[in-house]
């Protein structure tokens, strides 16, 4: 395609980064330049029975040895690459969400392709868990920003343009996830390739960062109408659309073609090509990568938040500006540090506890991010004369965990209550939180918490995800849960003899 395409006053592209999608109608060889395809990304879309999911089948073929590969599969449609090209299948149904979050990273340290199978996976599941896997790759330190070509089929699933059946939580986190890795893939070398049956379904965001379009036979004049909006074509051009046969595309984009280009999709099962100067060679991996890429998350290894949608940039910016305001006012700070210096060290923690307490009477606090807390905790430390440094900001979540599990001056100023702040401080800083609360109830003697409760003391309204927390939990053998013969729930933390009384999971 690029090589019919571009006019002569543009360099030579690259011939070894060059795959074969098919034949243009002359009879040519129809090509996509995968090197560029990185940089620009892709959006395929057609009818069901269009051919889109053979198209992507043969790019992926065709590029399997040049570049590693995340497949994320809907309807278990690729799990056959495994058998010819070694790529990982995993099955979503397998694996928490957790653990594929902590795939997503590996499957970049370990440089290995794989294919995401949520086959049999309810709607809102398959959103989480292709969230949770794409946050994974997203979030990979710096060092493994390899390129990764990402395919994404049936785009539209993860990316809806209008709110459907699933819960608003797995919408926002999925529609996070593709917004992430179309507008902001690149920097971090994950292409993505985006298929859709419904372009008019496929959130708008999500389809306007593809600079690579394969347009393949469309029914309706909505979707048609999006068509040409995205390719710049008048809306009768786009009426062609109508008429392609099944596996024929029209191509257009610095990847593909210049002009509108139709090409006809070749077969699948060729030999891959080899790979050239331009696009590093990609070299699987020889050891067995199951291991290395579904072990068990240690604790220590699990990002904060993992499961949630990327924060907002707001509290970003408060904390930048809050920094911003702290160096600006040092002089001023150095004074109050100076006047406070008669005030005890026992004395300014016992008023910081009061004000972190009178901030979790609030109802709402507990759904607003951390750096929001933490802001409005350092205006609230002001106006308590605590200065403006009250507490940094790894000291704020310390302290916003223990006032979070509610726990009382008598019991927090208790042994055990240290043993386990201590056992605590090796978890996530997002589940110290529920940690604490847990082991307060224990400690307190009190009923095990419901799952509403639970779940507001992470800071979600989700009791589907309390529920993981405390699998999880016990996963890392620090509690057991147990029913007692009333059906109520039991905790037990392990090695401390804490334990809760009975109570209701869904009270
Ligand atoms: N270019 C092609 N050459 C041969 N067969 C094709 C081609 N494109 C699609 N097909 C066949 O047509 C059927 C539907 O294609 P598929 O890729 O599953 O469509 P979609 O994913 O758009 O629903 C499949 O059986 C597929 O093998
Ligand atoms: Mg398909």
């Amino acid at each position: 395609m690029v090589a019919q395409g571009w006019g002569k006053a543009v360099s030579p592209p690259v011939m070894n980064s060059m795959i074969t999608m098919g034949e243009v109608p002359g009879g040519g060889p129809a090509q996509m330049d995968l090197g560029e395809l990185l940089a620009t990304r892709l959006l395929v879309q057609g009818n069901s029975g269009s051919g889109k999911s053979h198209l992507l089948r043969r790019l992926l073929e065709q590029s399997a040895r040049m570049v590693q590969q995340a497949i994320i599969d809907p309807e278990g449609d690729f799990v056959s690459l495994a058998e010819k090209f070694g790529h990982l299948v995993i099955d979503g149904a397998d694996h928490s969400e957790m653990a594929l979050h902590a795939a997503g990273e590996r499957m970049r340290m370990h440089r290995a392709s794989v294919v995401l199978n949520l086959e049999g996976l309810d709607a809102d599941q398959q959103m989480r868990w292709a969230a949770a896997f794409l946050g994974g790759m997203f979030e990979v330190p710096r060092q493994h920003w390899y390129p990764v070509l990402v395919v994404v089929d049936e785009a539209q699933l993860f990316a809806p343009a209008a709110a459907g059946e699933v819960s608003d939580e797995a919408r926002r986190a999925s529609l996070g996830a593709m917004t992430n890795l179309m507008c902001r893939g690149r920097k971090r070398g994950l292409a993505g390739i985006i298929a859709t049956q419904r372009l008019a379904k496929l959130a708008k965001n999500v389809a306007a960062e593809a600079s690579n379009f394969l347009m393949g036979r469309t029914f309706l004049d909505i979707d048609m109408a999006r068509a040409a909006d995205l390719l710049g074509m008048e809306r009768r051009q786009a009426e062609a659309f109508r008429d392609l046969a099944r596996g024929t595309f029209v191509a257009l984009g610095p990847a593909l073609s210049r002009r509108p280009l139709s090409v006809r999709i070749g077969s699948v099962e060729t030999e891959s090509r080899s790979a050239g100067p331009v696009l590093a060679p990609f070299e699987p991996p020889t050891a067995p990568v199951h291991e290395l890429i579904l072990a068990p998350v240690p604790v220590h290894d699990l990002p904060a938040r993992q499961r949630k949608a990327p924060a907002p940039s707001a509290p970003d910016l408060l904390t930048q500006l809050a920094a911003h305001g702290e160096a600006q006012a040092s002089v001023q700070a150095e004074q109050e540090q100076e006047e406070d210096t008669a005030e005890t060290q026992a004395e300014r923690e016992a008023r910081m506890t009061a004000v972190l307490r009178d901030m979790m009477e609030d109802e709402e606090s507990s759904f607003r991010p951390v750096p929001v807390l933490y802001q409005d905790f350092l205006v609230r430390c002001r106006i308590a004369g605590l200065g403006r440094n009250a507490l940094d900001l790894r000291r704020f979540n310390r302290a916003l965990a223990t006032a979070r599990s509610g726990v009382s001056e008598d019991t927090s100023s208790s042994t055990q209550w240290q043993e386990a702040e201590s056992r605590a401080s090796s978890l996530p800083e997002d589940l110290q939180a529920v940690f604490l609360f847990l082991a307060r109830a224990a400690i307190e003697r009190t009923p095990c918490p419901s799952d509403a409760q639970i779940a507001k003391v992470y800071g979600t309204v989700s009791t589907g995800r309390a529920r993981r927390l405390l699998a999880w939990l016990e996963d890392q053998n620090l509690l057991v849960l147990r029913a007692d013969g009333m059906g109520r729930r039991v905790l037990t933390f392990i090695g401390t003899g804490w334990e809760t009384l009975p109570g209701m999971a869904d009270s």
